[in-house]
């Protein structure tokens, strides 16, 4: 069994070397471990909650995507998704919400600060506070618990709020459990050693301080431009450097070699110049930085490639949501009344339909009937029924999109967004072969209209 990571990226802002080094490359080299499922996905509903600015929230999601992208992350391999690309999410918050004790979301970090900072100046305590930020632990415990991840890594600040997802997950879990237990309790991993490079002043890289080094965005201009303006002290070319006090070490070290270290620790004990410290500093960041750059220029150049990485994510990311969600609205008692007409509307008109069977080996599978009853397809099987269930639902939605596709000259089979789903008859002649692919088509219109 693959262990289920899943990590948020808020898209506010631009991605800055200590993002990389802290957040980005780590996350990506966790992500080539073949025993975990990785999941990615753009929090742009949580950057909502932080800006009102529709612009920034647009270039900000591009920007960070691209860099993702361009930093090695695999779309084929994981799954990379926009939140805002997943109706599910917003659903499920609300379900949650709803069993969301209030004074659980009193006690947040960053609600509580809010009302502190008001009270101290004398305002109104929830003086700016939106529902959005009250409510934000409740939209990323649904972030969480819709693909029922198991690692959540994050930073330090973030804990508390993957507490309260533990906390909401129980409480749903037990009203409307029945014994078993629709989510998993997922666990934060905070990674102790996590690299934090220090900014051109010393202090912490952070937007916040003002005083970072550009990834990507502006080149490699701004990056020279940038490193030129790290503070160092006024010795001299010549003078002898203490290496462990320099701000450019520790920069130097997240992406240089162990013996490329080793040289400019002595170099600079020696006497090398700032000027040139700085150069060599560029210079390494520059071999491992420089290709992925001109990946995201290339990518923010054009934006579709963005979009069809992202469109992937959605799919492999909704056919998992959809039909969990769909148990979960059961679940709470939002059960489908117009399904139970349409089959016995169905019933009367004889049209077309998808039927689910359970074969000798405990296995389900699918198969889609003409109205005279003729079998036309059949799925692969699948383990569980109520995941077959919940495929036909799908697949009835989007029986228009469903494309029928020869194979060999007996065959064919039917493909939904580049996936086959299931496997066609074999017939005597090609001839015979396209007739019933005829029939197919008209099958599936039927499903469409019912
Ligand atoms: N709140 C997280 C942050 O600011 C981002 C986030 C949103 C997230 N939803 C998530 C992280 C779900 C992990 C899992 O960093």
């Amino acid at each position: 069994m693959k262990t289920r990571v899943l990590t948020g990226i808020t898209t506010t802002g631009t991605p800055h070397l200590g993002n990389y080094v802290g957040a980005i490359r780590p996350a990506i080299r966790a992500s080539q471990d073949p025993n975990n499922e990785a999941f990615f996905f753009l929090a742009d509903y949580h950057a909502l909650i932080k800006c009102d600015d529709p612009d920034r929230i647009a270039r900000s999601r591009l920007e960070i995507a691209a860099t993702w992208l361009a930093a090695g992350l695999d779309p084929q391999k994981v799954v990379f998704y926009r939140q805002s690309d997943i109706p599910e999410i917003p659903e499920l918050c609300w379900l949650l919400t709803c069993v969301t004790a209030k004074g659980l979301m009193n006690r947040a970090h960053a609600y509580k600060a809010a009302v502190d900072q008001n009270r101290e100046q004398g305002l109104d305590e929830d003086d700016g506070v939106t529902m959005g930020l009250f409510s934000y632990p409740v939209l990323m415990a649904a972030d969480i618990l819709m693909f029922n991840a198991q690692k959540v890594p994050v930073g330090r600040d973030q804990v508390q709020h993957l507490e309260m997802a533990r906390d909401i997950a129980q409480r749903f879990n037990h009203l409307y459990g029945k014994g078993q237990s629709w989510f998993v309790l997922p666990e934060a991993v905070v990674d102790e050693e996590v690299a934090t490079l220090p900014g051109l002043d010393g202090r912490k890289m952070s937007k916040s301080y003002n005083n970072t080094i550009p990834l990507f965005e502006g080149g490699l201009k701004s990056l020279q431009a940038a490193v030129a303006r790290i503070v160092t002290d006024s010795k001299l070319p010549g003078e002898p450097k203490d290496p462990e006090s320099t701000h450019l070490l520790p920069i130097y070290r997240a992406f240089a070699s162990a013996d490329q270290v080793q040289s400019f620790v002595e170099d600079l004990k020696a006497g090398l110049a700032w000027g040139e410290a700085k150069q060599r500093l560029v210079y390494v960041i520059e071999e491992e930085l420089g290709p992925k750059r001109e990946t995201y220029a290339r990518l923010m150049a054009n934006p579709d490639d963005i979009e069809d990485a992202l469109a992937l994510g959605a799919r492999k990311a909704r056919e998992l949501a959809r039909p969990f969600m769909e148990q979960l609205r059961e679940a709470v008692g939002l059960r489908n009344t117009v399904k139970v007409s349409k089959q016995s509307k169905a019933a009367k008109k004889k049209t077309a339909r998808m039927l689910s069977f359970r074969l000798s080996d405990d296995t389900f599978r699918f198969k889609l009937v003409s109205a005279t009853g003729q079998e036309l397809a059949i799925s692969e099987p699948h383990a569980d029924p109520k995941q077959v269930g919940a495929i036909i639902r799908n697949l009835q939605e989007r029986a228009s999109d469903i494309v029928i596709e020869p194979v060999g000259e007996l065959n064919y089979r039917l493909v939904l967004a580049g996936e086959k789903i299931a496997q066609g008859a074999e017939c005597e002649s090609s001839q015979a072969r396209d007739e019933l692919m005829k029939q197919v088509r008209q099958a599936l219109d039927e499903l469409v209209q019912e």
